[in-house]
């Protein structure tokens, strides 16, 4: 028998339906209740509303589980590369050797940005953030290709947009540093993988080729596959929202890329190592830094904790915790910043404010100290979240419109004044 609800208001019944998902996740439907009662429901920031049905990721936040299309992230995490796992995302399957081969071929031949589109990056101030520039530049590349303008979520012309987003985000992404260190472009290098041609375009000199360490390689691909999904989060809710009105793939990442550079969301990466290097250089106390964060009079939050589903433990700080030990040790490396990290944990685990509130460290935690480590410099952390986020940003637009989903428009109840008269300019 299918389930219902039974809401009772203003001395009226109402029957809804309840909806289940593969693992057992349950909703009320409300999508018919206005129109039958007259009232909507409230939930700012959506802690508890589902705005779509997914296939993609699965994420259990009590439990500290998330998976990709049923894969657990830690053997994604072990085993795969972030190339195939941007395939698995996109298309809901693990790659054949054959279809991976045509996928990576995919990827090398979109690498390179068209040569006019390089002169736009000198209109930038040196100074300016990679983000900034990064969703700049995803529209503009969008002008170069006037064919992905057109909205495809299946198919050749899909397949081909998917592509061209997915090279062109790393090589854009590189352009950018480059651009603001004031060294000539690297141009991509189609046999390389992924992770090194990104690497040889952030760091190749003319004078000398940089190639990446087999740790180094490792550990980006790590941290791509570690940040390729995670549901309905704030940036990819508005690349759902953007996509919602049929706008372009392009455009719909462009936005995704604005959100994700807030510091509550992927800006918390820099945002931590800039707490960390101020807890080093001020020479104050933990408790102190700690106390602040408690303190309702102050808006510092200690960065890399609290997260709106894992409220036992996220399982990708787990990963990338254990990850910098190894990275820094096989690269003969001693971060104090790792210390004072593991020392901050150290004191959550024990006060009852973070104990409370389930405030434990998530994804951005440890993520920076990794990034330090393989050389990335700090204001491109967030660029690089957003490069390994790009196949979770594609895959929900591609299947905001396999649904045909309706444009995203919630509602709102007024708060501000009732009708009052219009009073002309000489009688205010
Ligand atoms: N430091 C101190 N207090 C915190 C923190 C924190 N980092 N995070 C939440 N709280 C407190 C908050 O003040 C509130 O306390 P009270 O109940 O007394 O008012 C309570 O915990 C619940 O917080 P919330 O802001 O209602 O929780 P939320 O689900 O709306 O926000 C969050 C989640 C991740 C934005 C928030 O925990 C936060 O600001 N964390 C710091 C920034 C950060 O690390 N962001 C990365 C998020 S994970 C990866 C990603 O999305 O990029």
């Amino acid at each position: 028998m299918n389930e219902k609800a039974t809401l009772l208001v203003g001395g009226k019944s109402y029957e809804l339906d309840v909806i289940t998902g593969t693992e057992n996740e349950k909703c009320i439907d409300i999508q018919d209740l206005r129109s039958r009662s007259g009232y909507i429901t409230m939930d700012p920031g959506y802690g508890n509303t589902g705005s779509c049905f997914s296939s993609i990721t699965y994420v259990d936040g009590t439990n500290g589980i998330l998976r990709y299309r049923g894969y657990p992230i830690e053997q994604v995490a072990e085993k795969a590369s972030f190339v195939e796992i941007a395939y698995l995302i996109l298309y809901g399957e693990l790659p054949k050797p054959r279809r991976m081969k045509a996928f990576s071929e995919a990827l090398n031949e979109h690498a390179a940005l068209h040569t006019n589109l390089e002169h736009h990056f000198s209109g930038f101030p040196k100074d300016a953030p990679p983000m900034a520039i990064l969703s700049a530049m995803l529209n503009l590349v969008a002008c170069f290709h006037p064919e992905v303008l057109e909205v495809h979520a299946d198919g050749p012309e899909f397949d081909r947009t998917a592509a061209l987003l997915l090279s062109k985000v790393r090589t854009i992404s590189a352009f950018a540093y480059r651009m603001a260190t004031g060294k000539p472009f690297n141009h991509p290098n189609p046999n390389l993988s992924y992770c090194a041609n990104f690497l040889h375009m952030m760091f190749s000199e003319p004078y000398q080729d940089f190639v990446a360490s087999p740790v180094v390689e490792r550990a980006m691909n790590l941290f791509l596959v570690l940040h390729a999904d995670h549901e309905q989060n704030c940036s990819t809710s508005t690349v759902r929202v953007v996509g919602s009105s049929r706008a372009n793939l392009f455009s719909s990442v462009a936005a995704g890329v604005c959100a994700l550079w807030g510091p509550l969301h992927g800006g918390a990466n820099t945002g931590v190592i800039k707490m960390l290097e101020d807890i080093k250089a001020s020479g104050k106390s933990i408790t102190s830094y700690i106390d602040m964060a408690k303190d309702k009079n102050s808006t510092f939050r200690l960065m890399g904790f609290g997260h709106r589903v894992y409220k036992n433990f996220d399982p990708r700080s787990i990963i990338l915790k254990k990850q910098v030990h190894d990275v820094l040790q096989e690269l003969h490396l001693d971060d104090s910043l790792l210390e004072i990290a593991l020392e901050l944990e150290a004191a959550t685990l024990n006060d009852d404010y973070f104990l409370s509130r389930h405030l434990y460290p998530n994804v951005d935690f440890y993520s920076g100290i990794l990034l330090r480590a393989i050389g990335i410099p700090l204001n491109m952390y967030t660029v690089m979240f957003a490069i390994g986020r790009m196949p979770g940003w594609i895959s929900n637009w591609k299947e905001l419109h396999q649904h045909n989903q309706r444009i995203s428009r919630p509602r709102q109840i007024y708060t501000g004044y009732t009708e009052r008269p219009f009073v002309p300019t000489a009688e205010r």
